[in-house]
């Protein structure tokens, strides 16, 4: 197969990571916000197209015990390894296959959930074909299926430089001679390129930057492999139509340079007749590179957004936090919330404040719908000495939250902890991939990028030591020179101080705790 037979991520494999909006469960609630029954998670089957290493499904596999996973890659080297990590971890709910994708037949059965991620746009046409007829037939019916791709317009540009690297490396194939060059090559474009501050050698220069910025293998892959195919995305929903699928909404959340103001939604409004329209025009506005879209059976009734009702059968948690957790929600003024990624909101709404503190009082758990609008209701009556909001009221606060993207909606109650136990312990995946990279999955499906020490502790989270004993293994490993006594736990900088290892302990829980990895 021209470009993909396996062999190039064989030979360097790809450094894939767990994707939270692949995981069954954000599936699941993000159709049923759409009015649509996705299958339980219990009992579902889940299968996931180019699955690489396996650190995606491993992790979901763990998370629920209950479903099955298969998992099919063309590359037989990572497959390998996708097993090795399921044996050793423990994860008996999941089946790797080295297999092209086309080959799977009847004889795998259906799938409730079926995710392809990073692949559809890496493919030749014909595979692109097959990947969307392999949804559609293994596809149950009420099942949802996941696919991630580059798109046009955002990839008009990335095209262009990709074919001036690809005709230079044309006759090279050794992996890091490719890279060498390609890179070499950028830089001497956007070195000449005269004169200087037009367009084109913004463009050049900002091009340069980015290939000698990138990974290794991200970039033979990602934008060195011969397959790159990225789509209009209403072409996309016109050819996963041909096959019978239809599109459910985008998995995606919106980051602060999206937010349009109402006069450009409403002129939007005007050239868009559907949704869809409405989505390849917001492409056009973002130089839109990328999609997460979910797809189902055609037939299927779909919302046009979320559905109020649908809530209460969620948890909701707070994607934002008060910038000063002891402020009084009901004081008069503004008060700033923080989200992750540094985008801030200002509201005096009283209760919409008193929302968010409740929530973030039980962050990183979540609230079933009925408990935060219990919780919501006693807080808002005991600040104002009045009387306890209607539901209708509370209904639709938390409907709004969703809209505005302040609170996040689940189907799970994860066991993740709030506090530090007396034996603190982190899932199994988390402790064997932090013995192995430094790129590890948290109980909220998120990939994470840790330092040493709190790989090494994260290591002895088995729940069996106390943190007395914790302190004690991270003093031998200080003492035998296989750590080092600092804050990240990397030799230390000019001036940097050193510390104890009680204090290092404390520090990396503290941190493991916040960043999600800790065991209820
Ligand atoms: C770009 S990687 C993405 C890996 C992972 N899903 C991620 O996003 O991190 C694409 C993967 O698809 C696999 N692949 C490509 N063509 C395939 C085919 N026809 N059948 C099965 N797997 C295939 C490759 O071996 C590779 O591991």
């Amino acid at each position: 197969m021209k470009g993909f037979a396996g062999t190039t991520y064989d030979e360097v494999p790809y450094m894939a990571a767990s994707f939270p909006n692949t995981h069954p469960e954000i599936l699941a609630v993000t159709s049923l916000l759409r009015g649509l029954e996705p299958p339980p998670l219990d009992g579902a089957r889940v299968l996931e197209l180019g699955c690489a290493r396996g650190e995606n499904l491993v992790p979901m596999a763990w998370s629920l015990p209950k479903a099955e996973f298969v998992g099919v890659d063309l590359s037989p080297r990572q497959i390998e390894e996708a097993r090795a990590m399921a044996d050793v971890i423990g994860v008996g709910n999941v089946a790797f296959h080295a297999m092209d994708l086309r080959g799977l037949d009847e004889s795998f059965g259906s799938f409730d959930y079926i995710v392809a991620h990073g692949l559809y746009s890496w493919v030749p046409p014909d595979v692109q074909e097959s990947i969307l007829d392999v949804c559609a037939r293994r596809l149950s019916p009420k099942g949802i299926v996941y696919i991630s791709y580059n798109t046009f317009p955002g990839w008009h540009l990335s095209v262009m430089f990709r074919d001036m690297m690809l005709y230079r490396i044309r006759k090279i194939s050794d992996p890091a001679e490719r890279l060498r060059e390609a890179r070499g090559f950028m830089r001497f474009l956007a070195d000449c390129a005269k004169p200087e501050e037009t367009l084109w050698s913004l463009l050049l220069r900002d091009q340069a930057e980015y290939v000698e910025k990138a990974k290794d293998w991200y970039l033979l892959h990602d934008d060195l492999e011969e397959e790159n195919n990225p789509v209009y995305f209403s072409e996309m929903v016109d050819r996963a139509a041909q096959h019978g699928l239809q599109y459910v909404t985008e998995e995606r959340w919106g980051t602060a340079d999206e937010i349009l103001s109402p006069q450009t939604w409403e002129v939007l409004d005007r050239f868009a007749t559907n949704r869809v329209e409405r989505e390849q025009y917001l492409d056009f506005i973002r130089s839109g590179r990328f999609r997460r879209s979910l797809f189902c059976h055609a037939g299927l009734r779909i919302a046009p957004g979320p559905v109020p009702d649908r809530l209460a059968q969620c948890r909701i948690r707070t994607r934002v936090r008060p910038k000063d957790p002891k402020a009084v929600p009901l004081a008069p003024g503004e008060e700033v919330f923080v989200a992750e990624g540094g985008m801030s909101l200002k509201t005096s709404d009283p209760r919409l404040r008193t929302l968010l503190h409740v929530l973030y009082d039980v962050w990183p758990k979540s609230l079933d719908h009925a408990a935060a609008t219990h919780v919501l209701a006693e807080a808002v009556a005991r600040s104002t000495g009045g009387e306890k909001p209607p539901q209708a009221v509370l209904d639709r606060m938390l409907h709004q939250a969703v809209l505005a993207q302040l609170v996040s909606t689940h189907l799970l109650d994860l066991p993740v902890a709030t506090e530090i136990p007396s034996k603190p312990a982190g899932s199994p995946v988390a402790r064997y991939q932090a013995s192995r990279s430094d790129v590890v999955t948290n109980l909220f499906h998120q990939s994470v990028d840790v330092e040493p020490l709190d790989r090494f502790v994260l290591g002895l989270l088995d729940g069996t030591r106390t943190v007395a004993e914790v302190e004690s293994a991270v003093a031998e490993a200080i003492a035998a020179g296989d750590l080092a006594p600092t804050a990240s736990g990397h030799p230390p900088t000019e001036n940097e101080e050193t510390k104890t290892p009680d204090a290092l302990v404390d520090l990396s829980l503290t941190r493991l705790l916040a960043s999600c990895y800790i065991l209820a």
